[in-house]
């Protein structure tokens, strides 16, 4: 690869950094800012949780990464620094070079990532020989060695069989393994689990978060689940319209969300027990080419008052997490809900 500069000194044991992203669709309505000045960084064998509604921005974020924005959207500024080199400089040739080995991807449907009519063995191999100048005998090896990672009983067989073969969690495992052929630093899941049934998605996380811990693999984990998040994330950004509304630890986001829509968010998982819902949010998410002009969240806010007309900015707050709302920066934290609940949505999401 042609690029080679020093790594950027601001990033001590980080794997990536982003920093004020933009991503954009031209469409006939006019252009959808899907990712609006995001940033953030991810340590080696940290679990980074990124959650929202649909449409927030979640998936071009994610493809973006990977320079893999579908046609005709496109990435308008910002910096992808992956150990200190900007991917944004990169040719397509690069990139896909960087996909292949760097940054790898998992999606929501394992079975389109694969060629229905080659064995899963050929298939693995080829990812390792596409990149790598080593022997049809060692990649077949690495291709064994990777299924065995992920917990595939009897790899050497499996690898004859075709994807049709395999369970819907069994070819996720797999999807998993391709993308840790050639060690990659990152991987980037998007709602990696929601074609499986619950025992079969936990048993996925379990996978991905030990991989993050035993490889010191950079994980981004897209989910609209908070359940996924708790169970496996140290930290979570949580989207809302294009942009991060919060972030902060796992724990302290669900023990004092500093966002109105994170605590709705909260409030309207389905309970665990009863699989109820506890409170559905008030409106819909703003229509993306008519964005409100100030807090994009204001129009569906309990919390709203008059400097919410302005743009809030991400700030950072007393406790280590930051959020963009102009009551929680007044308040040092957010305050108890203005119907006189409590600020913390911990009325029994556990
Ligand atoms: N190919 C596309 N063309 C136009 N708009 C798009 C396209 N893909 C996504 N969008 C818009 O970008 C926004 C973010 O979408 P997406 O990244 O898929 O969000 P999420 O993954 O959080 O559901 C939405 O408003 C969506 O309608
Ligand atoms: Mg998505």
């Amino acid at each position: 690869m042609e690029v080679t500069e020093a790594p950027d000194p601001r990033l001590d044991g980080t794997v990536l950094a982003v920093r004020d992203l933009v991503t954009v669709y031209p469409t006939r309505l006019g252009v959808v800012p899907a990712v609006d000045g995001v940033g953030f960084e991810l340590g080696a064998g940290e679990v980074l949780g990124i959650v929202g509604d649909s449409g927030s921005g979640k998936t071009t974020l994610a493809r973006s990464l990977l320079g893999l924005v579908a046609a005709p959207g496109r990435i308008e500024s910002g910096e992808i620094l992956l150990h200190g080199r900007n991917l944004l400089d990169f040719t397509p040739e690069e990139m896909r070079r960087v996909r292949g080995t760097e940054i790898a991807m998992i999606f929501q449907n394992p079975i389109r990532s694969f060629h229905p009519g080659f064995t899963i063995g050929w298939q693995l191999t080829e990812a390792v020989t596409r990149h790598q100048r080593v022997s049809r005998r060692e990649a077949t090896d690495r291709a064994i060695e990777a299924l065995t990672w992920v917990g595939m009983p009897e790899p050497a067989v499996r690898m004859r069989d075709h994807p049709h073969q395999f369970s819907g969690g069994m070819l996720q495992r797999v999807m998993i393994a391709m993308s840790l052929l050639n060690e990659p630093a990152v991987l980037v899941a998007d709602e990696p689990t929601t074609a499986l049934d619950v025992t079969i998605q936990a048993q996925i996380l379990e996978l991905v978060q030990r991989l993050a811990v035993d490889r010191g693999l950079g994980v981004i984990l897209v989910t609209h689940n908070l359940g996924m998040v708790a169970s496996i994330c140290d930290r979570v950004m949580v989207m809302y319209a294009g942009q991060i509304v919060e972030e902060a630890s796992v724990d302290d986001v669900f023990a004092r969300p500093a966002h109105p829509y994170t605590v709705g968010l909260l409030d309207s998982q389905p309970d665990r027990a009863t699989g109820a819902r506890l409170a559905a949010m008030a409106g819909g998410s703003p229509t993306m080419t008519a964005l409100p002009p100030g807090c994009r969240f204001e129009p569906r806010c309990a919390y709203a008052e008059a400097a919410c007309s302005q743009p809030p900015d991400l700030w950072a707050l007393g406790s280590g997490q930051t959020a963009r709302c102009w009551v929680s920066k007044r308040h040092g934290e957010l305050p108890a809900h203005p119907d006189g609940e409590p600020g913390t949505a911990g009325s029994g999401t556990g």
